[in-house]
């Protein structure tokens, strides 16, 4: 059975009696009236008890300010009371997504609804008329409109008109499934209207994702407004091909562009792909748990300085093991030399709609930023946004670029998944995210107590390089140290998956990363408790873990990547025929990006020359007995390879200055 929403409206007026006949009114106009939403109004007489209730209360969807508490303020500057127009301003600032309407008399100077204006207050209403149930149509109608989903509605709306297929996909609504003896087992694990949904451009009502003008730029547009964008666009193959959307958006062959070399990896195929120049900053290192951080602030500043000419700066924030930047001032630097910032918040998108993680990259002055909508809230996988503020956005080239990267046959329920995940985090976002700091919280508590196992917290997780630069931790990833368990990490991830059914996020070889999500349910914080608890009673002797080798510093680039990557280039082995490492390697340009797994961060990129140490690396590696996937690596039967470019290639290409 679904529950019914409950939609609290918070009256807000210090006249005891006024309010109490407003709360009254109100009530009894939405018991006589239809009521879907489940609308309440409650009252409060005081700013501080109206602030009070909207941060415990996650269900309250609207305020309605009685403006007289501006008057009583401005009467007893300094008093207790807040004026309305403050109070305005704290709600907005704390709740963005809640609707506020203020109450105001019909004599009301201009000056105060000039400045409320000024708040994007949602209404007013006058105080005199007592027209109970005027108000509650509007706030109704308001709420209702936060809570519509058009694209959503629309499939299902077309799903249930049943017409007769005529085009794709093949499957023709389950058809060519249902009655299989082969596969319609398929069907019925996956469930009907995963078919009966799955449709494609042929039907014109469901708009389409290439030139959005119908419904999928009506959730868009209700997208923007969630979560602070002058632009929103739905991207159906994850925040991997954002990234590069974004890039070949900003970037012309051969223009700068300023980036972690600890980036996911599209960024770094986004460099390939767009032509871009890359300057490379080093991120900071916790060697005591192998984590990779965010770039010291003093770095980024720093190449912002020398690279002026930069065109854009992308960022990771947070990281993946939950790290935030203080992104204001690096913003601010960036924009003071014209330089573009894209925030690549693939972990980050929930931020906009609780306090304890703003400002979203978007609030701090970001032009671009790239959510995985599906990482962390109700979305089907890949299923991203890309969220422009951008002032002097490029829509006709963006749009070119967005068409380039996206399938003509998009997944429909990803794009109805984005929807309602928007709807969600409109309507309970604060609510839900509230539970998963405390769950967050409650995790952490339990977690230290077995003892063993043990929380590291932001003090312990920033390098000492990066302990002065406001960087901030997002509570919902959790890092526990797993040093004195008895188990390597490898064994104590199967022990979990294998034993107690679980599965976790990431690991280092002492550390493994659990990430809570609006998902996350209490049973499955004891659960895994339970199973922590248990292993640490088994009393095992700490076991000597065996860390991954540090990265080798980043080598020179010589060639634009780009230009590097498109070579043909030839295969020379990383060892020689006396399993030593191969000398003619060195100072040679890779043509490949190489990326170690685990970690996933890139050893070369193509354009770089490559160094002895490196060589080393990667032969150390590949010796190991450890699994370690090596990507880029390519094999000439069971010889082991790096492509390079050929001596002519080099001499054939410009270097890099
Ligand atoms: C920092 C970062 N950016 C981008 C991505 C790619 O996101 P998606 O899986 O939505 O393509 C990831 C995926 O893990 C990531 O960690």
């Amino acid at each position: 059975m679904l529950g019914k929403p409950i939609s609290r409206v918070l009256v807000i007026d210090d006249e005891l009696l006024v309010m109490r006949e407003l709360v009254k009114g109100l009530n009894a106009a939405a018991r006589s009236l239809d009521n879907p939403l489940g609308i309440v109004f409650a009252g409060v007489t005081s700013a501080a008890e109206a602030l009070a209730a909207i941060e415990e209360d996650g269900e309250v969807q609207a305020a309605v300010v009685d403006d007289k508490l501006y008057a009583v303020s401005a009467k007893h500057s300094g008093a207790a009371q807040m004026s309305a127009l403050e109070l305005v301003r704290r709600i907005r600032r704390f709740r963005p997504e809640i609707d506020v309407y203020i109450l105001i008399a019909k004599e009301q100077e201009d000056e105060i609804v000039d400045a409320l204006f000024a708040e994007s207050v949602d209404g007013y209403f006058y105080r005199e008329e007592r027209d109970y149930r005027g108000i509650y149509r509007i706030i109704n109608a308001q709420i209702q409109e936060k809570a519509h989903t058009p694209f959503y509605d629309q499939l299902k709306n077309y799903v249930w008109m049943a017409k007769d297929s005529w085009h794709t996909p093949g499957h023709s609504s389950g058809e060519s499934l249902r009655a299989s003896p082969w596969i319609g087992d398929f069907y019925e694990f996956m469930g009907e209207h995963i078919f009966d949904a799955d449709l494609s451009v042929s039907v014109p009502m469901l708009d389409s994702l290439m030139e959005p003008r119908g419904v999928i730029a009506e959730a868009q547009t209700m997208a923007a407004k969630a979560y602070g964008s002058r632009r929103t666009f739905f991207a159906t193959n994850g925040t991997s091909t954002a990234n590069k959307v974004i890039f070949q958006t900003l970037l012309a062959p051969g223009e700068k562009l300023i980036l972690d070399r600890n980036c996911h990896k599209s960024v770094h195929h986004g460099v390939v792909l767009s032509g871009a120049h890359p300057v490379y900053l080093d991120a900071a290192v916790n060697r005591k748990y192998g984590l990779y951080g965010p770039v010291p602030k003093a770095r980024i500043l720093e190449a912002i300085r020398v690279h002026p000419g930069a065109q854009a700066l992308i960022l990771t924030s947070c990281t993946y093991d939950g790290l935030r930047y203080d992104l204001p001032p690096l913003i601010e630097a960036a924009h003071q030399q014209g330089i573009k910032v894209i925030v690549d918040e693939a972990w980050f998108g929930f931020a906009r709609f609780h306090p304890e993680f703003r400002p979203t990259a978007l609030e701090a002055g970001a032009d671009y930023a790239a959510q995985s909508t599906h990482k962390t809230m109700s979305a089907f996988s890949q299923a991203s946004m890309i969220h422009v503020n951008d002032p002097t956005f490029n829509e006709h080239i963006f749009r070119e670029n967005f068409n380039m990267y996206a399938s003509t046959s998009p997944q429909y329920a990803m794009i109805a998944s984005l929807d309602v995940a928007r709807k969600q985090m409109m309507m309970e976002g604060y609510k839900l995210l509230s539970r998963t700091l405390a769950l967050a919280r409650e995790l952490r508590e339990q977690i230290n107590s077995t003892g063993v196992f043990r929380v590291i917290e932001l003090e312990e997780l920033l390098p000492e390089e990066l302990s002065a630069d406001g960087i901030r931790l997002d509570p919902t990833k959790v890092t526990v140290d797993i040093s004195r368990c008895g188990y390597t990490v490898e064994d104590l991830q199967r022990e979990l998956f294998t034993r107690y059914n679980i599965q976790v996020e990431k690991s280092t070889f002492n550390t493994l990363t659990l990430l809570l999500t609006i998902g996350t349910t209490r049973s499955k914080v004891s659960r895994l408790y339970d199973a922590l608890m248990r292993i640490a009673r088994e009393g095992r002797s700490q076991q000597r873990l065996y860390r991954f080798p540090e990265l080798p510093e980043f080598a020179p680039l010589r060639m634009l990547p780009r230009d590097a990557y498109y070579c043909g280039g030839e295969a020379l082995p990383v060892l020689d025929e006396r399993d030593q490492i191969n000398a003619a390697l060195a100072e040679r340009v890779c043509a490949d990006q190489i990326v170690p797994y685990p970690q996933g961060i890139p050893v070369l990129v193509p354009g770089q020359s490559i160094t002895v140490e490196i060589i080393e690396y990667l032969a150390g590696l590949l010796r190991s007995q450890k699994r370690v996937e090596l990507h880029g690596i390519v094999y000439d039967g069971y010889l082991p390879c790096v492509r390079v470019l050929t001596p002519a290639e080099e001499r054939s290409l410009r270097g890099l200055a």
